[in-house]
């Protein structure tokens, strides 16, 4: 079917969200209180008990052709892959498709596609319904005007959009996030700290600052001459192994896969997980909104302009 370019730029109206896990229902749930005709494409649509408001369940692909379809099924390349196929040949080339993948190659799981130029990633923090804040990426070939589109969808549903114009692997917060991660698990493997150690220095270090200023507002503050000196000396020492950390694999191939299995890094016996998720969610909220707040009333003369520090410009 031939793209009219009314077609290319026409606002989001509906959307489906292929996969009713920990991630689809929050991503549904997100669009359906922005006003958005929101369909949840779930195996078990028939037995889904409570849905939130405004999402409608189906197993088969709905006849008309949503706007957006956002893939939210399990991280295996060959199993979106063959969802994807589905997708192409049921509608035309006019429906957006984005994937909420963390950590596969957006080149690998578009490759071969009929109309490449419409994958994106469109990636969620967890709990998707809670966060302010979305990745949107372009795949290698996807067209100009539809990051944007996703873009002023995301907006409608009151996220903010980073939006990444090349396909890196693990897009921007997971980078970071493994990078930290990366090291904090190597640390505790070599036994120089624990884990709960490292869950302090983040809760009340790291965590506090970089909700106030970032990470890297904050090192302007602190003034660069210190933390350059310090980068000689510290990044020479940081695990540079290119190994996914071999404890933590371990723990996951014996089962020890956190609250669901009640071992992970914490003993979580006798814990109720439902409490513990509602508590973080609860306390996230609460977070968000203060920071929010925050934000509204910085004062006057306190808000830099961001440069590129770049020394060889593309
Ligand atoms: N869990 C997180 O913290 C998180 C955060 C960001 C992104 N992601 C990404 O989101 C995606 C989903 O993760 P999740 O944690 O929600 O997984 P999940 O296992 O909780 O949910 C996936 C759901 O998809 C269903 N499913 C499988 N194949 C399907 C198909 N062909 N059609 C429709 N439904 C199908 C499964 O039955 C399951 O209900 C993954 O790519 C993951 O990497 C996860």
């Amino acid at each position: 079917m031939a793209v009219s370019s009314s077609d290319k730029t026409k606002s989001i109206r509906s959307v489906l969200i292929a996969g009713a896990g920990v991630m689809g229902l929050g991503i549904a749930k997100s669009f359906a209180a922005g006003g958005f005709e929101t369909w949840l494409l779930s195996r078990r649509a028939a037995t889904l008990g409570d849905l939130p408001r405004g999402v409608r369940a189906t197993a088969d692909l709905p006849k008309n052709a949503p706007d957006l379809v956002i893939e939210s099924i399990p991280e295996e390349l060959e199993l979106k892959r063959e969802l994807y196929r589905r997708l192409e040949a049921a509608y035309p080339a006019t429906t957006l498709i984005a994937t909420n993948t963390s950590g596969l190659d957006l080149v690998k799981l578009f490759a071969g596609m009929k109309h490449p130029e419409r994958f994106l990633g469109a990636h969620y923090f967890q709990p998707a319904e809670v966060f302010p804040m979305v990745e949107v990426i372009a795949g290698p070939k996807t067209g100009s005007g539809a990051l944007d589109r996703v873009a002023a969808a995301m907006a409608k549903t009151g996220k903010q959009s980073i939006v990444m114009r090349t396909p890196v692997i693990g897009f921007l917060f997971n980078r970071i996030q493994h990078a930290i991660l990366h090291e904090a698990y190597h640390l505790v493997s070599s036994g120089a700290c624990t884990v709960e150690d490292v869950d302090n220095v983040a809760r009340l270090a790291l965590g506090p600052r970089m909700c106030i200023t970032g990470l890297l507002q904050q090192k302007d503050i602190s003034g660069l001459t210190v933390h350059a000196t310090a980068q000689r000396g510290i990044v020479p020492a940081l695990a540079h192994d290119n190994t996914p950390n071999p404890d933590v694999q371990a723990m996951v191939a014996r089962g020890e896969i956190g609250l669901p299995a009640g071992k992970g890094f914490y003993d979580w016996v006798g814990c109720d997980a439902r409490a513990v998720r509602e508590q973080v969610t609860g306390r996230l909220n609460a977070l968000i909104d203060f920071l929010n707040q925050q934000q509204k009333s910085d004062r006057p003369g306190t808000r830099p302009k961001p440069r590129d520090i770049r020394r060889t410009k593309k």
